[in-house]
């Protein structure tokens, strides 16, 4: 592995730290919801990395996901590129600590590595690298100007950019879906995207702007609206149980006390709950943005 500053520490798999066990630091239900979504839109993810693999071509040996999270990216990216490594690039230790004992789990331990930094300091060490993936995670940096020209620098010649991100939160439910609350789901939608909005302001950047003006050359730009109903698959009414009431706690103070009480129905666990509904439709909407390193760029 390469240096190390006083911000970036790398991690090799085979080094285990105090917090690996239980995971004690790491959010867990933002961990659920990165797993959930994962696999609940496995189908998305496979298509995305499908379309990735052909703009990169052969020879893909280093990949880079920039904002690992729990590794959803890191471990659809290792099966795509059977002969690539990947090193997982997080500012948080207990996700790059979750994800490296998923990957010793999944028997993928000796293709990961890590590096702890935040984005927006540069990937420290990292030259060369084929393809760098960034889902949701650029829109939580600081400076993503400054992210950017890091992965600029991490690429080598004619390497690649995937900027994947979401709309915000998904949609769940039918307009009624609470009695005497009608358009529930929606107000809560707006009052988290008015937080949001406050807490990062890059959420919904014009990132093909942005990665033009970093040097890169933008190849592929599409946006598209997912929508998944009965059958749907499984796992979507945890997935909208944790979502809901992760944003329960959010808005709290945000939305009408009877809006809140209305969503508390939704994660209890009594017959209002997403996990026992049969009206579940989730829609969302996702962009994705693949730009490349200029060949002759220096
Ligand atoms: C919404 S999660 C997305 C995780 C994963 N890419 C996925 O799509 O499942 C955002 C991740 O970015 C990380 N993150 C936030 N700010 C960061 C920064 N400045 N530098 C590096 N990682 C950062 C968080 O710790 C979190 O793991």
């Amino acid at each position: 592995m390469t240096s190390s500053t006083s911000h970036a520490h790398h991690h090799e798999p085979g080094h285990h730290h105090e917090h690996d066990h239980g995971h004690p630091d790491t959010d867990d239900s933002l961990a659920q919801v990165l797993d959930l979504d994962a696999e609940i839109f496995a189908p998305y993810l496979a298509g995305v990395t499908a379309r990735i693999a052909e703009r990169a071509g052969e020879g893909v040996t280093h990949v880079v996901d920039l904002g690992s999270g729990t590794g959803t990216g890191t471990f659809a990216l290792l099966e795509r590129f059977p002969g690539a490594r990947v090193t997982a690039v997080d500012s948080s230790p207990a996700m790059l600590a979750r994800l490296v004992d998923a990957a010793r789990a999944k028997g993928l331990g000796d293709r990961v590595d890590t590096l702890e930094t935040d984005a927006g300091a540069g990937l420290a060490g990292i030259t060369g690298a084929d393809l760098v993936w960034a889902s949701a995670s650029l829109h939580h940096v600081d400076d993503p100007a400054a992210a950017l020209a890091g992965v600029h620098a991490a690429l080598r010649p004619g390497g690649l950019l995937a900027v994947a991100e979401l709309d915000g939160m998904p949609h769940f439910l039918p307009d009624d879906a609470v009695a005497g609350r009608p358009g529930l789901e929606t107000r809560c939608r707006e009052a988290l995207a008015g937080l949001h909005a406050e807490q990062m302001p890059h959420l919904g950047a014009d990132w093909g702007a942005m990665l033009a003006e970093a040097g890169l050359l933008v190849e592929d730009e599409r946006t598209e609206r997912l929508e998944l109903r009965d059958p749907l698959p499984a796992g979507v009414g945890r997935y909208a149980h944790v979502v809901l009431d992760r944003i329960r706690g959010a808005l709290d103070g945000r939305v009408d006390p009877a809006d809140l009480a209305a969503l508390g129905t939704l994660v209890d666990g009594g017959p209002a709950d997403v996990r026992h509904r049969d009206d579940l439709v989730v829609r969302t909407t996702r962009s994705l943005w693949v730009a490349r390193r200029p060949a002759d760029s220096a």
